[in-house]
């Protein structure tokens, strides 16, 4: 059986969405149970070891699954809280995220890549958002919803991988809607005129509780349909999986390439998330 405790921080994780359960080239050296004062995560955390490609050191990367070992869990029940605590009790201070969108732009074709600097939330305030609370106060900046330093390698990674038919747009603005029914062609319109590159149902709260746990997070997304807004067939299901199938090697590939870069630099702990230390300063509560 595989261990179900490891002993050496993690700095690294890749929180998996629709479509991406696993990761090749990875060794499984352990999967984790782990509880959270805000219960336990979407699933067992794994610890996937891969040698560095600077040193040959095997570096840990901890993955979570969004949606459950089997999908079952839909957007408005993923516990976000827990997912971030339990990385965070890992030692985790960088956070790959990946998610399968809409697109909202003619030029965001179905299987293009996009990483996001932007996010309008239009979740319904019904999941549990913040780790501030019950008399413990806290606002986090979040005018740059994501991380900087490391959207620019992951530009960089999938900017490499052209060759091997990624289509990758630098920015973009997620909007991030409650879900988990589609949008009406009315709102669907509105996001457009506001906009949006890419809508989604799990951008947040993620992205705003790795901020207040001052964990430099960056989405990957990947996208599945053209929503409801286009003259092809409105989104549904089974499009988005069969996209998402169809490209998941490319997305395994980005990914791939993306922890290759991070953990050849180790930058994990020492340098993305460095500029956060601090910033919040109650964030001792949860880290
Ligand atoms: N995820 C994938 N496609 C989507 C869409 N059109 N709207 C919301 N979330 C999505």
């Amino acid at each position: 059986g595989v261990p179900n405790t490891y002993s050496e921080p993690v700095h690294i994780a890749v929180i998996g969405g629709t479509g991406i359960q696993s990761l090749a080239n990875f060794t499984l050296a352990a999967t984790l149970s782990i509880s959270t004062p805000w219960g336990t995560p979407s699933s067992p955390i794994s610890i996937l070891e891969h040698p560095s490609p600077a040193t040959g050191k095997p570096i840990p990367i901890a993955f979570l699954s969004r949606h459950g070992l089997h999908h079952e869990l839909a957007p408005h029940e993923i516990p976000n809280r827990a997912n971030i605590a339990a990385l965070r009790s890992l030692g985790v201070r960088t956070i790959i995220a990946f998610s399968a969108v809409g697109s909202l732009q003619e030029e965001i074709r179905p299987r293009d890549f996009v990483v996001p600097d932007q996010i309008i939330d239009r979740t319904k305030g019904i999941r549990p958002f913040t780790f501030f609370e019950g008399g413990m106060v806290g606002h986090v900046g979040f005018g740059d919803p994501f991380d900087e330093g490391l959207a620019k390698i992951v530009r960089k990674c999938g900017h490499s991988l052209e060759g091997e038919g990624v289509r990758l747009h630098d920015r973009g603005t997620i909007v991030c809607m409650e879900g988990p029914q589609f949008s009406t062609r009315a709102e669907s319109n509105l996001y457009r005129s506001w906009g949006g590159s890419v809508i989604n149902m799990s951008a947040l709260p993620e992205a705003k509780l790795a901020r207040e746990a001052e964990m430099a997070y960056q989405m990957i997304c990947m996208a599945t349909d053209y929503d409801c807004w286009h003259e092809t067939e409105d989104v549904n299901v089974e499009m988005v999986m069969a996209h998402m199938k169809a490209n998941a090697e490319n997305a395994r590939r980005f990914v791939g390439a993306v922890l290759d870069e991070l953990s050849k630099e180790e930058h994990g702990e020492q340098v993305l998330a460095k500029h956060l230390d601090g910033q919040m300063k109650f964030a001792g509560a949860i880290t």
